[in-house]
């Protein structure tokens, strides 16, 4: 039997409309997802922390609880990035010690971690306050293909993986790039390897994940990712409810209860209508892109870069654009292309087509990836786009975590005008500005008198 993650409350949204699903709309279909026999739902973690703060003026700790509160019988799982937690910068370890912790608390059972290198050493601390707090660590393996990300490097990964503390291991295939001639090799080689459960998670962007999924499945995959339909495939994760009855019968069946599924499809359609008629779900994140193979765009990315685009009338661009992201990937020593590294070579490529000069502008974090502030490059930096970068600075090359001192503290002394709780902190250490102007008003709403102290 396989089991399935559910990840329409999370990675769906997060794929086909900018995260914008509410509280409200994920606390709905939550309650009815617990009957359908699920391995875990996925609904916290990657952008829907930025995303309720930023665009929704809701509390994503909320939000957690109130899901934790309607969701007994269901595991809860949520992403994150190892020591970048949620943000584009590495934090101390005693700040993802309390991520870790307060995530834990609010209602989390499995936290999946992943660099976007795949440099573990940006994992150690998550896995370490993951295992401490009593929740299941998975470690997700950034997938991609290049001339180093080979079948060989993946088994080697994963065994390290393993010796690292890790509960399960996922195959991120957060581009929808995974062949499913791959897949079976992949999992074959990793389970031959390693006793840990193995999960793979894929998007239907490219076409070929429904296939890589049953290869996968045939070949000893334990769980697979899928979303509720209409919430599914373009950008997003193949259909559960597709899966589930392709399955029926065999001896991978899901088993998941398909009326509790029905009873859910309606309430998906409304709020994926309502994202199609106020425009933000652009239909081109649903149209198969084969080509992808070879730009290996993840849907996050993908849509935002058209939203980048369309917002400076550049779309007659988007071709060009979507041509320049595998020469900067190969400029950088081939990084997968997954947060934060996706939207680092992203807005790089933007820039570069629309400044008519490549690396004529070059933007922060690509200057701090270059000095290994981000971790170890998977293969080597193009010395030449290294040097008109950064020049002769220095280039670290221990963990960058080890350089920051504890930081929880201070963020907690700085900002003890705003925070209330150390859930608040961490929403402040997270996105700064935004936490706080979110976190203000909420307070101000309940009490005039802390009001006057910001006004
Ligand atoms: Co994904």
């Amino acid at each position: 039997m396989v089991k399935i993650v559910e990840t329409s409350l999370r990675d769906g949204h997060q794929s086909l409309f900018a995260t914008r699903m509410t509280t409200e709309e994920v606390v709905k279909l939550a309650r009815i997802y617990d009957n359908a026999g699920y391995r875990a739902l996925e609904v916290w973690g990657g952008a829907t922390f930025d995303a309720c703060l930023r665009f929704l003026n809701e509390d994503p700790w909320e939000r957690l609880r109130e899901v934790r509160k309607v969701v007994k019988k269901t595991k809860l799982q949520m992403l994150f990035r190892g020591q970048n937690i949620l943000g584009y910068r590495h934090y101390s370890d005693d700040v993802v010690d309390m991520f870790c912790k307060k995530s834990i608390e609010n209602g989390i059972d499995i936290i999946r971690v992943f660099d976007a290198l795949n440099d573990l050493r940006n994992l150690k601390q998550a896995v370490a306050s993951t295992k401490k707090y009593g929740s299941e660590c998975q470690i997700a393996l950034s997938y991609t293909t290049s001339p180093v990300h080979t079948i060989d490097y993946y088994v080697e990964l994963a065994k390290e993986v393993e010796a690292l503390g890790a509960d399960s291991i996922c195959i991120k295939d957060m581009a929808g790039v995974l062949l499913p001639e791959d897949a079976k090799k992949l999992v074959k080689a990793i389970k031959k390897e390693s006793k840990l459960p193995l999960e793979l998670h894929s998007h239907a962007t490219a076409g070929v994940c429904e296939m890589a999924y049953k290869a996968a499945i045939e070949a000893g995959v334990d769980i697979v990712d899928t979303s509720l339909s209409p919430l599914s495939n373009g950008t997003a994760q193949p259909s559960t409810q597709a899966l589930a009855i392709s399955l029926k019968g065999t001896k991978y069946d899901p088993k998941l209860n398909m009326d509790v599924l029905h009873e859910a499809e309606p309430i998906v359609t409304e709020i994926v209508d309502k994202y199609v008629v106020n425009g933000l779900l652009n239909t081109k994140s649903l149209q198969v892109n084969p080509n992808l193979l070879t730009y290996q765009v993840p849907g996050g990315m993908l849509s935002n870069m058209i939203k980048q685009l369309s917002d400076q009338g550049a779309m007659d661009k988007y071709e060009e654009v979507l041509r320049e992201i595998p020469k900067v990937r190969k400029d950088l020593g081939y990084p997968p292309l997954v947060t934060p590294m996706s939207q680092m070579v992203g807005t790089q490529s933007v820039l570069n087509i629309l400044n008519g000069e490549r690396y004529k502008i070059c933007i922060k974090e690509v200057k701090d990836y270059l000095q290994g502030k981000y971790g170890k490059a998977p293969s080597k930096v193009d010395p030449k786009i290294r040097k008109k970068i950064i020049g002769d600075q220095k280039v670290i090359r221990c963990r960058p975590a080890d350089l920051l001192e504890p930081e929880f503290e201070k963020l907690k002394k700085k900002y003890k005008g705003i925070a209330r709780c150390d859930e608040d902190v961490l929403s402040l250490a997270l996105f700064e500005n935004v936490a706080a102007e979110f976190l203000k008003k909420k307070y101000s709403d309940s009490e005039t008198e802390e009001f006057e102290m910001f006004i």
